[in-house]
């Protein structure tokens, strides 16, 4: 039988978070239900942070109380702190993201607290959740390089991941924040992060700001990892990491797993028409390395004339 993997569709949060447009809650409900249609099946549907600090994802409060399909997709909703801890699970939210920068810089840069300050609010909101049935996953950003303080050493990851599963943190996301990493060190991440956690509690979020994403994920898969945060047609990059481009695109990961004969519950396709949509929506072009070739099939498939050229 085929191995199942799990694509995490972050689009509507990390996607959405450095467009120029602010896209209203009825708008980010609308997409995520064509993301669901297309078979997604976990999905990050928005933050819960100042909304000073991030316009584009305020009323995300709006956007879980009526987020569609919810006995069959899981969502999660990212919190910066206990304040957002209590906004995400007044609003039903069952699974938390924490973030935890691994450097100071980029901890006071996003969220104005040090690292150990950020460390210790992650580890109690964890702890908080297990007590009240709260699934928190915990997010390691700019586990291979920092923009303000460059490459991060790999015992620094361990540490951090060593702290988070301590306090029981339900997964553990190795994050290339800016899109900085290469195969080599990602082999080299994982071989000390697996020291303290098992390799099925941890999940890899790429960037591909320098085309190296898919390769970093096959690294990845080849250490054991299952489960790759994306964004629908590399929707995304960071408004506190000068030069971070989109997330890897769903529609290559979901392309790469499927051809190689994993199972995504995603058909590649599928997601052309979504691309569209959120282009519209956005106003911004999309398409990750495989879209025009996918868009092509889509268009052959369903009988609309070739664009020729
Ligand atoms: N959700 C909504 N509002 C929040 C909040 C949350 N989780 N946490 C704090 N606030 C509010 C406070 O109530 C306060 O409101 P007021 O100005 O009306 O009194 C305001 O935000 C400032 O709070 P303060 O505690 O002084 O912190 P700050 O100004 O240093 O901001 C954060 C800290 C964490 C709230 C802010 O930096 C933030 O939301 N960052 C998120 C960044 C992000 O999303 N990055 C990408 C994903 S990692
Ligand atoms: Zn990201």
């Amino acid at each position: 039988m085929a191995e199942t993997f799990r694509v995490n569709e972050v689009g509507p949060r990390d996607g959405l978070q450095s467009q120029g447009k602010t896209l209203t809650a009825s708008d980010r409900l609308a997409m995520i239900s064509s993301l669901v249609d297309a078979g997604i099946r976990h999905l990050e549907a928005g933050s819960f942070v100042s909304p000073k600090a991030v316009p584009q994802m305020a009323g995300t409060a709006e956007v879980f109380a009526d987020l569609p399909s919810k006995q069959s997709v899981r969502y999660a909703g990212l919190i910066p702190n206990m304040k957002g801890y209590e906004l995400a699970t007044e609003a039903g939210a069952e699974v938390l993201n924490v973030v935890l920068s691994v450097t100071e810089t980029m901890n006071q840069k996003n969220i104005g607290m040090s690292l150990d300050k950020t460390a210790e609010v992650c580890e109690s909101i964890i702890r908080r959740g297990r007590g009240e049935g709260i699934e928190v996953q915990a997010y390691l950003a700019v586990a291979f390089e920092c923009p303000f303080e460059g490459r991060t050493h790999p015992a620094v990851v361990t540490r951090f991941a060593d702290q988070m599963q301590e306090a029981g943190a339900a997964k553990i996301i190795i994050a290339d924040t800016i899109g900085a990493a290469n195969p080599a060190q990602v082999r080299q991440v994982l071989h000390g992060v697996a020291e303290v956690a098992p390799v099925e509690k941890l999940s890899c979020h790429f960037h591909d700001t320098r085309g190296l994403a898919l390769a970093n994920i096959l690294a990845a898969i080849d250490f054991g990892v299952r489960e790759f945060d994306s964004s629908i047609g590399g929707l995304g990059g960071c408004p506190f990491s000068p030069g971070a481009t989109g997330n890897v695109a769903t529609e290559d990961v979901v392309l790469l797993l499927e051809s190689m004969g994993y199972e995504t519950g995603i058909q590649p396709l599928d997601l052309v028409p979504v691309v569209r949509e959120i282009e519209v929506m956005t106003g911004v072009q999309l398409g990750g390395k495989s879209y025009r070739w996918l868009a092509q099939q889509w268009d052959k498939r369903n009988g609309v004339p070739s664009h020729g050229g």
